[in-house]
């Protein structure tokens, strides 16, 4: 009777680790795949990306989802091709998604600076087979900026 009620209590205790191992593990690598950003270490600090070249800014940033080619993919989720696309053709449109973010895409208004929204569009519209002469000015991304958050469309 002694023995007996000791045995189900250390089996209870053992199980009980071997829960808390479990959780803890799956915690810590669901949370690893989930993370929309390729490469660690690209963070300046949490929200603020360091670079400033348009190339720089699309391999820390762009490239985990719209491949590094910029031909998109399809799997788990539909990343469009940013390659030869012709909605690049207004510099608007690529500015206010990288601002605003555009359903499964993320905003980045509170990551990226003025500078480095143009640095990026402007990368993006004069590679990967898009050929636009026309520049996006960091001074019309801050007025973009300015309306996005005067219309309340992003925080
Ligand atoms: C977390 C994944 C992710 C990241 C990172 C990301 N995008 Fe996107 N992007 C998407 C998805 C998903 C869409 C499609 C949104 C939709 O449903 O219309 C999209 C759409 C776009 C579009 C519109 C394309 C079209 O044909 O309508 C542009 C332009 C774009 N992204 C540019 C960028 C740029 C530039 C960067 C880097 C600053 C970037 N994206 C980073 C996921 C991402």
């Amino acid at each position: 009777m002694h023995v007996a009620a000791h045995i189900p209590l250390r089996a209870w205790i053992q199980l009980f680790i071997i829960f808390v191992v479990l959780a803890l593990s799956s915690a810590c690598c669901f949370g690893e795949e989930s993370s929309p950003f390729s490469a660690p270490g690209t963070l300046a600090e949490r929200g603020h990306f360091k670079q400033q070249d348009g190339e720089a800014l699309y391999r820390a940033i762009c490239q985990g989802c719209h491949m590094p080619d910029a031909s998109g993919a399809h799997g788990a989720g539909m990343y469009p091709a940013l390659a030869a696309n012709p909605k690049l053709a207004s510099v608007m449109y690529p500015a206010i998604t990288v601002l605003a973010g555009r359903r499964g895409m993320p905003q980045f208004h509170d990551s990226l600076s003025d500078q480095q929204v143009a640095a990026v569009v402007n990368y993006l519209r004069s590679h990967f087979g898009n050929d636009y002469a026309d520049k996006l000015m960091s001074d019309d991304v801050a007025q973009l900026r300015a309306s996005l958050l005067s219309a309340g469309g992003s925080r």
